[in-house]
C-alpha cells in the first residue's frame, strides 16, 4: 500500500483526488493539507466525501508529509515550487498539478512572469506519449487541462509530420478556474453565456508547441479558450490543415494504430462531454472537410485533465496498471 499526501486539499483538484484515491486499491491517502482549514475534518469542506475520510487536514509543512511514498501538489502556479525541492530531498515522489515543471526554466519564466527559483527537471505527465520516462521518474508534471486535449487530438498527425497548420477552439467548464469565486466565474457572468478569453494569448499554448512540435518543430499552432456554463468538461474542435490531401479512413486508421495499447484514449464515431464526466477517458472523434481535418476531442478536466491524469501517472510510477483505481465507466446522462 502506497502512503499519499496531497498539497492543496481544499481546492478542486485535491477534492477530486480525494474522490478518485479512496477507490484505489493500492493507495491510502495519510496527508491532506490546508492552511487555513488546518485541523478540520476533511468532510467540513468536502461534505460529499463524508464517510469517507475521517482524517483533518494539516499544515504543509514537510514534517507532516515524511512518511509519504508519492506527494501530489495541487496548488496554483508559483507555489508549487515552494514545497516540491524539499519533498523531492526527503526521498518523496511527487506529481505537480501546477504549471511550474511543465515547461523548460527560461520559457517557464518568460511565460509565467516568475522567477523560478526551485528549478528542477521533470517529465511530462501525458503517459500516452511519455510512459516509460514517466516510469522512471521522480518528479512528473501533470499536463494543463486544456494541453490534454489538444496534444492528443494531433499527437498522431503531428508524429506523421503532416500538419501545416492547427487551430485548436476550446471549451471549457468553470472548475478550470479553481474554487475560488472572482468576478470572471460569478454565476451572472457566466450563465446563459460561452465567454472566451485570452484569446490569442493563453499560457497553454506553450505546452501544446513544446509536446506537438517536438513530433514536428514546423507546425504552426493557434489556440483559442472559452468558458461554458458547466462545471465539468473540455471539448476542443482541433481544425488540422494538411500538408497532402486528407484521406480519412487512412487518418483514422492512424489514430487508431497510435492509440492502441493507450486504455484512456477511445476513438469514437463522435463526442460528448457527457461520455466521459467523472472518469478518466479522452474520447477522440475524426472528420473531413473539404480542406481540413477536425479531430474532435472530450475529457473531464479534473480527471483526465487533472486528478485522474495524475493518478494515472502515479500508478505508471509505482509499477501499478496504469489503470489501477481508474477503471470505471463515465457518470452518464
Ligand atoms: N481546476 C482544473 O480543472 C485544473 C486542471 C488542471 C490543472 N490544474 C492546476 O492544478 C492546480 C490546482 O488547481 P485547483 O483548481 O485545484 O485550484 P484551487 O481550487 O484554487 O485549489 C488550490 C489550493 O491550493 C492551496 N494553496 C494555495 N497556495 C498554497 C501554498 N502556497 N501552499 C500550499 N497550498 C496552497 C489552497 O488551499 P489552502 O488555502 O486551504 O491552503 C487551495 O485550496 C493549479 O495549479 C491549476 O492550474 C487545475
Amino acid at each position: 500500500m502506497a502512503n499519499i499526501g496531497i498539497i492543496g486539499g481544499s481546492g478542486y483538484t485535491g477534492s477530486e483526488l480525494l474522490r478518485l484515491l479512496y477507490m484505489h486499491p493500492e493507495a491510502e491517502v495519510v496527508a491532506v493539507t490546508s492552511r487555513k482549514l488546518e485541523g478540520k475534518k476533511i468532510w467540513k469542506q468536502h461534505p460529499f466525501l463524508r464517510g469517507f475520510y475521517d482524517i483533518s487536514f494539516v499544515s504543509p509543512e514537510l514534517k507532516n508529509l515524511e512518511g509519504c511514498d508519492v506527494v501530489f501538489t495541487a496548488v496554483p502556479h508559483g507555489k508549487a515550487m515552494q514545497h516540491v525541492p524539499h519533498l523531492l530531498d526527503a526521498g518523496i515522489r511527487v506529481i505537480d498539478l501546477s504549471a511550474d515543471y511543465r515547461l523548460k526554466k527560461e520559457v517557464y519564466e518568460s511565460v509565467y512572469g516568475l522567477r523560478h527559483e526551485a528549478y528542477r527537471k521533470a517529465v511530462y505527465g501525458l503517459p500516452e506519449l511519455h510512459g516509460d520516462e514517466i516510469r522512471r521518474s521522480e518528479l512528473v508534471a501533470n499536463p494543463g487541462c486544456y494541453p490534454t486535449g489538444c496534444i492528443l487530438s494531433a499527437a498522431p498527425l503531428a508524429k506523421a509530420g503532416v500538419i501545416e497548420r492547427v487551430v485548436f477552439d476550446s471549451k471549457s467548464g468553470i472548475t478550470g478556474a479553481g474554487i475560488k469565486p472572482t468576478e470572471f466565474t460569478h454565476y451572472p457572468n457566466v450563465h446563459e453565456a460561452v465567454v472566451p478569453y485570452r484569446v490569442t494569448d493563453h499560457r497553454h499554448y506553450y505546452e501544446m508547441v513544446q509536446e506537438l512540435g517536438g513530433f514536428q518543430p514546423d507546425l504552426k499552432i493557434s489556440f483559442t479558450p472559452q468558458v461554458f456554463p458547466g462545471s465539468r468538461g473540455i471539448l476542443t474542435n482541433a481544425h488540422i490543415f494538411l500538408r497532402e490531401e486528407p484521406d480519412i479512413k487512412k487518418i483514422r486508421r492512424m489514430y487508431e494504430e497510435f492509440y492502441r495499447e493507450c486504455y484512456f484514449v477511445r476513438v469514437q464515431d463522435e463526442v460528448r462531454l457527457s461520455w466521459v464526466r467523472g472518469s478518466n477517458f479522452c474520447d477522440i472523434a475524426i472528420f473531413a472537410g473539404e480542406d481540413r481535418v477536425v479531430v474532435s476531442s472530450a475529457i473531464d478536466n479534473l480527471v483526465k485533465g487533472a486528478s485522474g491524469q495524475a493518478i494515472q501517472n502515479m500508478n505508471i510510477m509505482l509499477g501499478f496498471d496504469e489503470k489501477t483505481g481508474l477503471d470505471f465507466p463515465p457518470l452518464f446522462p
